[in-house]
């Protein structure tokens, strides 16, 4: 298991630096992304992704296949041989790649937006027990710390599922106190018995929050750093 963290801050001229080493229809993809920090993030984001799964398959990083899954989950293709699942999450000036061969993975990052009226967002989105714990916590940056940390734990559990947001944030319940490899069971409906994850909170700084599902507890996070203001 490897978690990347690619640090964007100061870098500037991206997209040029890092087209060359996508697809020709990731770069299509990318220029559909408008123009911006949403273009850089995809073409940095791909292209690190490209080198990372072909130095950990010894494939050439250009000939792989990454496809996407039924709910736009992208994922490599068994023609890459042994399986390397991998999940990537942008935010603000940073880049997660988390990438594992054992089962799963999602991943999330999100940096703190006091415009949000947060308890408005949990009302909507999270369960009665999440939000009763987010009220009592009086101390504003405890708070605003308290709800990013249960929303990047329950995007990254459902980026680990692969359905995304379109799955209830609300049908399952984070509210545990901060802890390793926590483990969270999500159902799509009550006679079904689910998936397993476990989930870790990620250390981010003190103005971000991110969290780690993987399907198997067994896969120690590296966590490991890529500067690209600095020359490489
Ligand atoms: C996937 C989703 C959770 C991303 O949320 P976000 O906070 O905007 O973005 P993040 O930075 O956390 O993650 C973006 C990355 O997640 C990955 N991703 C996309 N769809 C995904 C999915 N269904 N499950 C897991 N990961 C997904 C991609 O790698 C994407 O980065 P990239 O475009 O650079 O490759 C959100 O867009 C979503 O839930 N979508 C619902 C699924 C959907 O609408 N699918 C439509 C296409 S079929």
């Amino acid at each position: 298991m490897q978690l990347w963290r690619i640090d964007l801050a100061g870098a500037t001229g991206l997209h040029d630096r890092f087209a060359p080493l996508l697809t020709h229809a990731e770069q299509l993809q990318a220029s559909r992304r408008r123009t911006g920090r949403v273009q850089e993030h995809f073409s940095v984001g791909r292209a690190c992704l490209r080198i990372l799964l072909g130095n950990a398959s010894g494939l050439d990083p250009l000939s792989l296949s990454i496809t996407t899954g039924v709910h736009g989950k992208p994922q490599l293709s068994h023609r890459n041989g042994p399986s390397i699942a991998f999940n990537v999450a942008h935010s603000k000036d940073t880049i997660l790649i988390a990438l594992t061969r054992s089962g799963s993975v999602g991943v999330d990052v999100e940096y703190f937006d006091r415009s949000t009226d947060i308890m408005e967002v949990a009302h909507h989105n999270f369960t009665e027990k999440e939000s009763r714990s987010l009220a009592a916590i009086s101390y504003p940056q405890a708070r605003i710390k308290t709800f990013y940390r249960y929303w990047t734990r329950k995007e990254a559990v459902l980026k680990a599922d692969g359905r995304g947001l379109i799955a209830s944030l609300a049908s399952f319940d984070i509210s545990f106190e901060s802890l390793n490899l926590h483990p969270v069971r999500i159902a799509e409906s009550p006679d079904d018995q689910g998936k397993l994850f476990f989930v870790s909170d990620l250390s981010l700084g003190i103005e971000a929050a991110g969290a780690i599902a993987l399907e198997s507890p067994d896969c120690p996070v590296r966590q490991l750093i890529f500067p690209l203001s600095r020359p490489w």
